[in-house]
């Protein structure tokens, strides 16, 4: 049980620009055995006018710092950390070992390809494993993150319908979608139309009709986030792929939460013509804290001459770049993306096996399940159906029984040494809760989280104030929310200026 701590910052660690002293250093570098230079002369008015900023710490203050910071994080490997729509699962620790190996770590990106043989049959085989897992006939590897897929996808759907002299721009997106979806949309210069689920929080192909009927011949695209948003399978995609595709227009799939279908189903037999995979999500890289992303797109055969390039083909017993392709949207990334998140994603496919993979979603599903059936009394679900990979609760009981919100429970939740979830996300639903267990995590860990849900719920009941104050352990308390988001200081300036 957690303490009755004060609130409030309790020691917050300083910038790093804070420590030290002028002339203290933690390196000792070599005496110049060449000439020094006048950067003026040598740089003439590039050179700098005035010396960096820069911190002057010996080695054990640097260690110290960046060792404390990284105490004060919260993070997959420390504490459990149910972020839905997030997939903060444990990622294993040999695929870290095999992106480290110094063939793949110390390849430069731009080496000759024939010295480059290795890292370019591993993302043929990486393309060539994901392709089948989606159903798709090609892969590119080069987007850098989910979001960027999404884009990528779409440059693709444009170009598609562009080589057949057409520019419809309007894409039909449901209120179930991930958030990047319409935000994807809006940067490739697309319309976005909304359109709203049914009651049952899925697709309803009926009022599908009405909207690919209202939009007309702009149709270019709908969008699609399988399982959506409320962590439920899309059950009508056999005829919404099939009205979509007889009106002219293509069909993508954000399909970042492929850690509820690998194995068990594919989104090209579903009738999808482009779809984005995380691979920080699903395929052992991890995900949040800003660290490199993978969103690869998988496409069937009519979008193959559009694909970003390079694209990497196998020609005999040989693996190449290939970057004489004309009708290419060009290229999304510097170099061939970011290689040691494939090299993570190939190994632990490889690892899993075809078995492997299948076992993952099924427990990422069961997970999810379980902590449905645990805690449907205690928050009523958004839906009440199975769900897959993710569970999402509501606090409208709650509040109108005691006014707590799901802010209150989500910071209390830092208290018993969870992670929240990820809150009032999808706005469809009131006051969410979007828990997603992940496949990952042991029958004890997901019943400690409950439990503590179930604990917080009695002190919303017995004593609000306690719920409404917290967090009360954790290192900063509770923070202005729409300041830190609308005024955010993301620059430390020195205390003078
Ligand atoms: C369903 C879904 N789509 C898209 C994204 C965006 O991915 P990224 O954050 O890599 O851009 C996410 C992120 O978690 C997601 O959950």
């Amino acid at each position: 049980m957690p303490g009755e701590a004060s609130t409030g910052i309790q020691f917050v660690e300083p910038p790093i620009f804070e420590r030290g002293s002028p002339g203290r250093s933690g390196a000792s570098l070599p005496h110049f055995d060449v000439p020094e230079i006048d950067p003026a002369a040598a740089l003439g008015s590039r050179a700098r006018k005035v010396a960096a900023a820069l911190p002057e710490v010996s080695e054990p203050e640097v260690v110290r710092h960046f060792v404390r910071l990284s105490q004060h994080n919260f993070s997959v490997d420390t504490q459990f950390y149910p972020l839905g729509s997030c997939t903060m699962k444990h990622n294993p620790k040999v695929n870290e070992w095999a992106a480290r190996l110094p063939g793949f770590a110390g390849l430069h990106p731009a080496a000759p390809q024939d010295l480059a043989q290795g890292a370019l049959a591993l993302m043929y085989g990486l393309q060539q494993s994901i392709a089948e897992i989606c159903g798709m006939d090609g892969v590119s590897l080069q987007p850098s993150a989910g979001a960027q897929g999404e884009i990528t996808g779409l440059m693709m759907i444009r170009a598609w319908h562009r080589a057949q002299g057409r520019s419809p721009r309007t894409v039909l997106v449901p209120d179930t979608a991930h958030g990047t979806n319409p935000a994807s949309c809006a940067l490739n210069g697309l319309r976005v139309q909304p359109f709203a689920s049914s009651g049952n929080g899925v697709i309803d192909p009926a009022r599908l009709a009405e909207a690919v009927a209202n939009v007309g011949d702009d149709l270019a695209a709908i969008m699609i986030t399988n399982p959506n948003t409320l962590g439920l399978f899309e059950t009508a995609l056999p005829e919404i792929t099939r009205m979509v595709h007889e009106r002219g227009a293509l069909v993508y799939g954000d399909g970042a939460n492929l850690n509820a279908l690998m194995g068990r189903a594919r989104p090209g037999d579903a009738g999808f013509d482009v779809v984005q995979l995380n691979l920080h999500k699903t395929f052992s890289t991890p995900h949040g804290g800003g660290g490199p992303g993978c969103g690869p797109v998988a496409f069937k055969r009519i979008l193959e001459p559009f694909q970003p390039r390079p694209v990497v083909r196998k020609v005999g017993d040989r693996f190449v770049a290939d970057d004489d392709r004309p009708q290419s949207v060009g290229r999304v990334r510097a170099f061939y993306g970011n290689f040691g998140v494939m090299v993570r994603a190939y190994a632990y496919i490889r690892e899993l096996g075809p078995d492997g993979l299948r076992q993952a979603t099924d427990l990422a599903v069961l997970n999810a399940n379980y902590v449905a059936a645990l805690l449907r009394d205690t928050f009523p679900l958004a839906q009440e159906r199975t769900c897959m990979h993710e569970a999402v609760f509501s606090d409208k009981r709650l509040e109108a029984e005691t006014g707590i919100k799901t802010l209150d429970v989500a910071k209390r939740l830092i208290d018993y040494g969870f992670h929240p979830p990820t809150v009032y996300f999808p706005l469809v639903v009131k006051g969410a809760l979007m828990v997603e267990p992940t496949e990952t995590e042991t029958r004890q860990t997901i019943d400690a989280f409950v439990a503590a849900l179930q604990q917080i719920v009695r002190e919303a009941h017995d004593n609000p104030e306690q719920v409404h104050s917290a967090p009360h352990l954790a290192r900063i308390g509770r923070l202005d929310e729409a300041r830190a988001a609308r005024k955010p200081q993301l620059r430390w300036r020195p205390a003078s200026s």
